[in-house]
């Protein structure tokens, strides 16, 4: 089955199990992972081969070569067996389920980054992370997102906590609170290379959001932000940077912060999120070049007539330019 027939087979099985998709017509490209019970053995450590390396692709040298521009921030240990545990993407299982659904979520991003997607997308290495209410899941999907394309030889990057009201990237991935977004922002003598977190995935740089502050959100809205974007998309030219960003119906930041990003990924919480809510969150990221549309939670029925695991079940990818609201939602 190519993965068109399989997402269309997935929709049809999701609809039958109770879950509001929100689609109306069929999204212009699909990318579903197909359903893997748990009970049953991991297909993909079928394929791959004893040898199969962790990471997914062949480096290229001029990138791999580069030297690190942040030596001097400091370094701190992700416990990758708690990560693991909580289905969180990490070199120690390159082919769980997990690790399989975000490699095909994965694809069509950083095809748009490297430029080698349908058209160029300027800006393409800035990915926003968002839904539309809290809880969807935003924090649970950059975090996946940014541990799998640092799993890629020829990729760093950097994980932005830029969900300053709530902030959650820290804690998720087991790690005390640290300065940082808010920081720089606000305090003029401190720079991004104080506060990035270089972390023992050699290509995963965290920048955390920083100490509270009662402005918080609003200042992502702010002249300082959009220097800082500039500076941080400059410094680092080949580095993707994944934004776990504040969620676009409740403030209106958010949106102004996806005015500067090249690509969106909005994160669809299944069963909860409605198809408006889906329609009027994309309606304030018109000018994004390109956006992406996540279904999260999805339950599916297992063949032996159980419900499945509940967690992420089913990614597409609604990439058109311009209008994707109309066509994906
Ligand atoms: N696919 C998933 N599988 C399992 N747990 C999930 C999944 N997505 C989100 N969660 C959990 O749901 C809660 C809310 O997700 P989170 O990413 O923090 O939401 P948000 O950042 O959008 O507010 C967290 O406890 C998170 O670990
Ligand atoms: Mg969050």
């Amino acid at each position: 089955m190519s993965i068109i027939e399989q997402a269309a087979a997935r929709i049809a099985q999701l609809k039958k199990v109770g879950v509001d998709i929100g689609l109306t017509e069929a999204p212009e490209q699909v990318l579903a992972p197909p359903p893997v019970p748990q009970s049953q053995p991991d297909p993909a450590a079928a394929r791959a081969p004893a040898s199969d390396p962790v990471v997914d692709e062949a480096p290229s040298a001029s990138v791999a070569a580069l030297p690190d521009p942040d030596v001097s921030s400091r370094r701190v240990e992700l416990d990758l067996k708690r990560l693991d545990e909580m289905r969180i993407v990490t070199p120690r299982s390159p082919r769980s389920q997990i690790a399989e659904e975000f490699r095909m979520i994965k694809r069509p991003i950083l095809a748009n980054a490297r430029g080698k997607g349908a058209s160029p997308v300027e800006n393409g290495n800035l990915i926003m992370v968002t839904s539309s209410v809290p809880g969807e899941g935003k924090s649970f999907n950059s975090i996946n997102l940014a541990m799998s394309i640092a799993m890629e030889l020829d990729n760093t990057v950097l994980l932005v906590d830029a969900d300053v009201a709530r902030p959650s990237v820290l804690n998720l991935l087991g790690l005390p609170p640290a300065k940082g977004l808010m920081d720089v922002l606000l305090d003029k003598t401190v720079t991004l290379s104080d506060v990035l977190l270089r972390t023992n995935i050699e290509k995963l740089t965290l920048l955390p959001a920083g100490m509270p502050h009662k402005n918080a959100t609003e200042l992502l809205a702010s002249r300082s932000m959009k220097n800082l974007l500039v500076e941080i998309a400059h410094r680092y030219p080949d580095r993707i940077i994944v934004f776990d960003s504040p969620p676009l119906m409740v403030t209106t930041e958010a949106p102004v912060l996806a005015q500067s990003m090249g690509q969106l990924v909005l994160v669809v919480e299944a069963g909860r999120t409605t198809q408006t809510m889906v329609k009027q969150a994309l309606a304030k990221v018109a000018s994004c070049p390109v956006k992406m549309l996540v279904l999260n939670k999805a339950r599916y029925a297992r063949s032996d007539g159980y419900y499945g695991y509940y967690g992420y079940g089913y990614g597409y990818s609604g990439a058109v330019r311009g209008d994707a609201g109309e066509k994906a939602a």
